[in-house]
């Protein structure tokens, strides 16, 4: 067994070691500048060029007298680079590494990470470092939830309130679903256009695809907070600081989750704007626009989102997101981008096939086993397995590693159209570092072996010997971790506390999350 995680596509070890120091010398066919070794024509360690190789696969050979390293790009030797790091262990130990032969690509060419950074706000160096952690584990996509209810994170020149007002909330709802407390204070924070540029570069040197998601036409009451024309009644409202659940409905409306007008032309021209402005930053040839949780009550009773109905001769307010959408889809590919979003979209009949749809419903969804059965690309983020904003109590490890599509109604002649999986944090009750890290680790070397590894050699003991061989890293890299020692106790004063483990570095902590046990099946 390599001490490897994502196990390889293929792999043989063999006699002997070679001892790797910091002083080991590089010579490179590419530019790697993030590689700080020296280099020379003396060199142990040799990185070819093979243009024959596909873009993300490599080949790494480690012999008693030295390493040699092939792969057609930039990023290819980059991920031999950092197979050799988990082998060598250099940043741990002494640098000796076993003497192998790997022949690796990815399973997938969608690997994906999402982090929400509306409900929570975390900044460009905290964003710097989950690139960081995504590139060791060879995840190549990073979904970058920047807009929601809670907060509108991102600058648009044309529409300033969006951040003036919209990433702006003056309460922030605490302790679970299941509770409507809130702490009292303001909480903000947003990207500049230029700290999009760094990151959307800083990732691009990853290897990582920056893909944005500005979610509609639901999830936009901070949007609506900074122009109340967007919706289909003109209603003055602040921010939200409650993230859902039990929160009673004020002027008919919920606060927590408002729905811009399909019916204003202005809704449009809104829209079309702000893509004007993301699609100048991101140069991945993805538009994510959500689509999710989508409310129909103020559609139904709005005027002139019925008029479009009739106009159009659809049959009711699924058909009315999928003409919206249709609409964003043509504009996104007048932009050479194709148009992602959230499975429930796919509930209306008119949809674009061209549209990428990402399973995450808890329940299985009959029309996105269609879709994808029916030639549509799909991304799987099924929720038992790759909600990573739950605890570890309601979905362990396990779960994540386990993870296959068939289970979700994919047939194995259309594994084809699967692009890939995705690990999605959502930040309600994260609300920082700790617990970010805590639910990211381990569960990001699973979605990453899902993501990587061929699933013949996918195997849950042989993955825990691994991961026990990789827990000296969290050290080095300063991140909290989950044990296996996750419980649910009985708490007389409440229905259930769940207790987890975790380390801080070496220091062993017991912390009580999510006070109140979270509904299966919510988010
Ligand atoms: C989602 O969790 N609403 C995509
Ligand atoms: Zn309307």
């Amino acid at each position: 067994m390599l001490a490897l995680i994502p196990s390889p596509f293929e792999c043989e070890i063999q006699q002997g070691n070679y001892k790797l120091t910091q002083n080991s010398k590089v010579k490179s066919d590419f530019e790697l500048s993030l590689l700080k070794a020296p280099r020379g024509e003396d060199a142990e360690i040799v990185i070819e060029k093979n243009p024959a190789l596909s873009q993300e696969e490599y080949t790494l050979d480690v012999h008693s007298d030295g390493i040699k390293i092939t792969a057609s790009t930039q990023t290819g030797a980059y991920y031999a680079l950092q197979s050799l790091r988990q082998l060598s262990r250099i940043e741990l130990a002494d640098g000796e590494t076993p003497c192998c032969s790997i022949k690796d690509k990815p399973r997938f060419q969608w690997r994906g990470l999402q982090l929400d950074e509306s409900r929570h706000f975390f900044g460009k160096e905290e964003v710097k470092r989950y690139l960081d952690y995504m590139f060791m584990m060879k995840l190549n996509v990073f979904h970058w939830h920047l807009t929601d209810d809670q907060g509108w994170r991102i600058e648009i020149k044309k529409y300033p309130l969006l951040t003036e007002i919209g990433s702006k909330r003056e309460e922030t709802h605490v302790d679970g679903w299941r509770t409507t407390h809130v702490v009292k204070g303001r909480y903000e924070g947003y990207y500049t256009q230029e700290d999009i540029k760094d990151i959307v570069e800083y990732a691009r040197q990853r290897g990582i695809m920056v893909v944005p998601e500005i979610d509609m036409p639901a999830h936009f009451a901070a949007a609506m907070a900074a122009y109340p024309w967007l919706g289909c009644r003109e209603i003055k409202t602040e921010v939200p600081g409650y993230f859902g659940g039990r929160v009673p409905l004020s002027r008919g409306i919920r606060d927590w989750n408002r729905t811009a007008c399909m019916g204003k032309e202005s809704t449009f021209e809104f829209v079309f704007n702000v893509i004007d402005e993301v699609c100048a930053l991101f140069d991945a040839p993805y538009f994510h626009i959500g689509g999710d949780e989508a409310p129909r009550n103020e559609w139904k009773k709005c005027p002139l989102c019925q008029k479009v109905i009739q106009e159009n001769h659809l049959n009711n307010e699924d058909d009315l997101q999928g003409w919206f959408n249709n609409r964003i889809c043509e504009y996104v590919k007048s932009k050479g981008k194709r148009l992602i979003g959230w499975n429930e979209i796919l509930s209306a009949k008119n949809l674009d096939h061209s549209v990428v749809a990402q399973y995450w419903t808890p329940k299985r969804d009959k029309h996105a086993e269609r879709y994808v059965n029916s030639g549509g690309n799909m991304i799987m983020s099924n929720h038992k397995s790759f909600y990573f904003d739950m605890t570890y109590a309601q979905y362990p490890l396990k779960n994540t590693y386990e993870y296959s599509p068939e289970k979700f109604g994919v047939e194995s002649r259309n594994m084809k159209n699967v692009l890939g999986v995705e690990g999605e944090m959502w930040t309600e009750w994260i609300d920082g570092r700790e617990k970010l890290d805590l639910n990211l680790s381990p569960r990001i070397q699973a979605l990453s072996e899902v993501a990587w590894s061929p699933e013949n050699k996918s195997d849950w003991n042989d993955f825990k010997a691994r991961l026990d061989l990789f827990k000296p890293f969290y050290k080095s890299l300063g991140r909290n971790y989950a044990v296996d020692s996750v419980s649910l106790v009985k708490n007389p004063f409440d229905r259930f506390y769940i207790k987890n483990k975790f380390y801080r570095g070496d220091t062993h902590l017991e912390v009580k999350l999510n006070k109140k046990f979270i509904a299966k099946g919510e988010k």
